[in-house]
């Protein structure tokens, strides 16, 4: 076998180590408690670090810190959780934060609903690759502090310039107090006990 056969052959049987982490072994109610605090504390770091910025200074600097910070402060939950936790919306400001088929569906469903009479989390098993996955979605609203970076009018020239400049094809404005905003998305990988 010539040297790049070998080489191939190596990579072949590497290959499953590098793309699949064990999946852990927890009951569904493990998985599911598991999603609930994960979402929670992505809320949690976002609200503290947005309102933290807004108080300090001008909306035009706040939005500076959650735009960069809202990427870093989800993937280090995901990193110390050690399953996906992200942000999504139907109407989205990052194309990285895009819907995948599933949460559309279900944010579609739920669109109309406000907060004051909010839709209950909604969580579903899926079949993995490697055992399952159960996906969980955590409604988020519009709150008054929200507008200034979500709204139409309460939109200060700082932040809309900034916004134009750094998200182009933002859809996430508009907003009013109230309106269903897009949701937490989480995914743990679980394998039941035998
Ligand atoms: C200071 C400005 C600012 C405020 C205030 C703010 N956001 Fe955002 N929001 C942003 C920016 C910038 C992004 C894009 C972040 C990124 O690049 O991932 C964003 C993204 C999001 C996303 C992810 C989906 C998407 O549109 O890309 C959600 C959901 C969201 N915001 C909800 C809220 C909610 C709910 C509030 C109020 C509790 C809020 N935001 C307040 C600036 C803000």
């Amino acid at each position: 076998m010539s040297f790049r056969l070998l080489l191939l052959a190596a990579l072949a049987v590497a290959a499953p180590a590098c793309t699949g982490e064990p999946v852990p072994t927890r009951t569904e109610e493990q998985a599911l408690a598991l999603a609930e605090t994960a979402a929670g504390r992505l809320k949690g770091v976002l609200f503290t670090e947005m309102s933290r910025a807004i108080q300090a200074g001008e909306p035009a600097d706040a939005v500076e810190v959650c735009g960069g910070a809202a990427q870093k402060l989800s993937r280090e939950v995901e990193q110390s959780a050690g399953f996906p936790v992200r942000r999504t919306a139907l109407k989205f400001r990052n194309p990285k934060n895009a819907p995948d088929d599933f949460e559309r569906r279900w944010m579609e469903t739920v669109a109309q609903s406000r907060a004051g009479d909010p839709a209950d989390p909604f969580w579903e098993v899926q079949e993995g690759k490697n055992g399952q996955e159960l996906r969980y979605l955590d409604p988020l609203y519009v709150h008054t502090i929200c507008l200034n970076c979500h709204g139409g009018a309460e939109v200060s020239d700082g932040v809309e310039s900034y916004l134009q400049e750094h998200y182009p094809e933002d859809r996430a404005r508009g907003f009013s107090a109230g309106d269903f905003r897009g949701v937490v998305t989480v995914r743990v990988p679980f394998q039941a006990p035998e």
